[in-house]
């Protein structure tokens, strides 16, 4: 008997029970570049195991109700900001971000409110007052808010709320949405700002009304900046490919997605424990969400509905129902937790080609052989900025902190990496070629590829800043910087420096920085403007100290330039250089 006993109990260990790995799930959704969030309840941070695992595991928590209407704004002028602030101090004391919820919502309103029978005009003010208050207090400390929740109905027309018509704001259809927008904005000029909804994840009626609402905001620069999915689900959730349709579409209108309330409730016992069965297909639910929001750069988090079975407001809401959430009511976790973890190491990055850009001009048209480019937006890479060193013999890595740029399967060497951002040199063996496959890998994981122009040339100049415009990055003779108060004159040499250069004679080594001259040469014909006037050229080529893919060009000013800030453009080959660069001149 006793053995029996055992064994079972070690049979649903393993079943059960899959451990914590040393990776916990916040370091995972680093390296997708997402936040990783769970609803939070201020009076359970005295419980340790509670305490723990938000810290351990979550990279962003958000009050589950202690910055709504009611809890926060209980009388006219009393504001009970403590609870909010206790999470807002642990969320700080952990690097955790931090998601307001909810300033415009129909539901748990205080009864100053709802029997307080004021005017539209009274109800404006009310608002305001509050949007001001609450979204102000925590401006720099709340990234993203909900700023609305709920407002439209499941057949897409307009929910009648003490906000909208009843007797509502004084202002029509979603006129009172962009309203409170507009006034989050103005207590928060950083805070992103959301509309937030629940059975509004496929495509819908609802989530038609949303987008539609979405566009017209956008199209008049109301402050609207990502859409929120609730996401609610029983284990049989809809159609995926739906779902994945609203969110292209969301995000194709440069709008951010977030999955902001997850949970997938499942049949209970009087126990609360769900059958096995279920537990793996709610795993499956997980799993499958985390890898849609992995396709697109711009779903920006995840966030499930509190984290432990322990508290949920499943079984008060959904009688019968419980068990939805990643880690059981003892803070053990659960397969979920376990397909959460897979989804997020397996799940392919995914890239663009409008995201690979030159690192100087940030056309993203072509590349050319030797430019370099950075890729933008990768969905997997390391957590934190990594920067390349050359080795020994003064080659920069092809393979760096398990990351890869591909051009033709031929490895670009690696200047830095990140998660979203990564910079490399275009490999000279896409010479010649009319276009070449990207793809880009981390950790042996390969994105999608990508077809990318290849152009002979590509000139872009270096700047001052990160914008590819203004005060290029131009050096005088003696090697300082160009500027207001050191402008060039008349005959004297300055350096400019340039990447999309082309072939190079003899050709560069790829990823190499040269330490000796002779060093290679531009092949193609460069020619140099300064305020209009055409300058000579004496010099294009590699540098000490430059990587091949970064190239020097030192050019004469002649006689009749201009003075002032002027306009300063190189030519390579057939191909100029980005416009608004500028050199000073006396
Ligand atoms: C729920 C909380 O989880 C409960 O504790 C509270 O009693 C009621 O509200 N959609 C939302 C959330 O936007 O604010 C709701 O939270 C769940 C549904």
């Amino acid at each position: 008997m006793l053995k029996l006993r055992l064994s079972i109990c070690l049979a649903s260990a393993i079943a059960c029970c899959p451990s914590i790995t040393a990776q916990p799930l916040r370091q995972l959704t680093d390296q997708r570049g997402i936040l990783l969030g769970a609803a939070a309840d201020p009076s359970h941070l005295t419980e340790a195991p509670y305490a723990d695992t938000l810290a351990r595991e979550f990279s962003q928590l958000e009050p589950e109700n202690a910055m709504k209407f009611g809890p926060i704004h209980p009388g006219p002028s009393t504001y009970n900001f403590g609870p909010a602030d206790a999470l807002v101090s642990f969320a700080r004391g952990h690097n955790m971000s931090v998601r307001g919820h909810t300033l415009v919502w129909h539901n748990q309103l205080p009864s100053w409110v709802t029997n307080g029978n004021y005017s539209t005009t009274q109800l404006s003010g009310i608002l305001h007052d509050h949007i001001n208050a609450v979204a102000g207090r925590y401006a720099g400390q709340v990234y993203a808010w909900d700023v609305i929740n709920e407002a439209f109905n499941d057949n897409g027309t307009l929910r009648g709320t003490i906000w909208s018509d009843s007797p509502g704001i004084g202002l029509p259809g979603t006129a009172y949405m962009e309203q409170a927008l507009r006034w989050a904005h103005e207590a928060d000029p950083q805070a992103l700002l959301f509309y937030n909804d629940y059975n509004a994840e496929p495509v819908n009626s609802k989530s038609d009304a949303i987008y539609k609402m979405a566009q017209d905001f956008l199209s008049r620069g109301v402050p609207l900046h990502g859409i929120g999915m609730q996401t609610h689900f029983s284990s049989r959730p809809g159609s995926l490919a739906s779902i994945e349709s609203n969110i292209k579409r969301i995000t194709d209108l440069g709008l951010q997605v977030q999955f902001t309330e997850l949970d997938v409730r499942l049949p209970v016992d009087s126990s609360g424990n769900a059958t096995a069965a279920d537990l793996a297909t709610q795993a499956q639910v997980y799993h499958d969400i985390f890898a849609l929001c992995l396709k697109f750069p711009l779903c920006t988090a995840i966030q499930t509905w509190g984290f432990t079975d322990k508290y949920s407001w499943i079984p008060g809401a959904f009688p019968g129902n419980g068990a939805a959430l990643e880690f059981d009511r003892a803070y053990q976790p659960k397969p979920a937790y376990t397909s959460i973890q897979s989804a997020l190491q397996t799940s392919p990055p995914v890239i663009s080609a409008a995201a690979l850009t030159s690192a100087a001009s940030y056309a993203n048209n072509a590349v050319s052989p030797g430019e370099l480019v950075v890729l933008f937006g990768a969905t997997f890479g390391p957590a934190s900025l990594a920067l390349s060193q050359p080795d020994a013999s003064g080659k920069i890595p092809t393979q760096f902190s398990d990351t890869r740029l591909l051009f033709d399967d031929a490895p670009a060497p690696i200047l830095y990496a990140r998660v979203g951002q990564t910079a490399a040199v275009v490999p000279f063996s896409v010479a010649g070629h009319a276009n070449t496959k990207v793809e880009y890998e981390y950790q042996g994981v390969r994105s999608n590829p990508v077809i990318v122009n290849v152009a002979p040339t590509q000139p872009g100049l270096f700047t001052l800043d990160s914008s590819g415009q203004g005060p290029g990055a131009t050096l005088d003779a003696s090697f300082r910087l160009n500027s207001q108060t050191n402008p060039a004159g008349t005959g004297d040499v300055i350096l400019l420096y340039s990447t999309g250069g082309g072939v190079t004679m003899p050709a560069s080594v790829d990823g190499e920085i040269p330490v000796v001259a002779p060093f290679p040469l531009v092949s193609a014909r460069v020619t140099a403007n300064i305020g209009g006037v055409d300058c000579p050229v004496q010099y294009s080529g590699g540098a000490f100290g430059l990587v091949a893919g970064v190239i020097q060009i030192n050019v004469q000013l002649a006689p009749s330039i201009p003075f002032g800030q002027q306009p300063i453009s190189v030519k390579i080959g057939d191909a100029t250089s980005q416009s608004g660069v500028t050199v000073w001149v006396r």
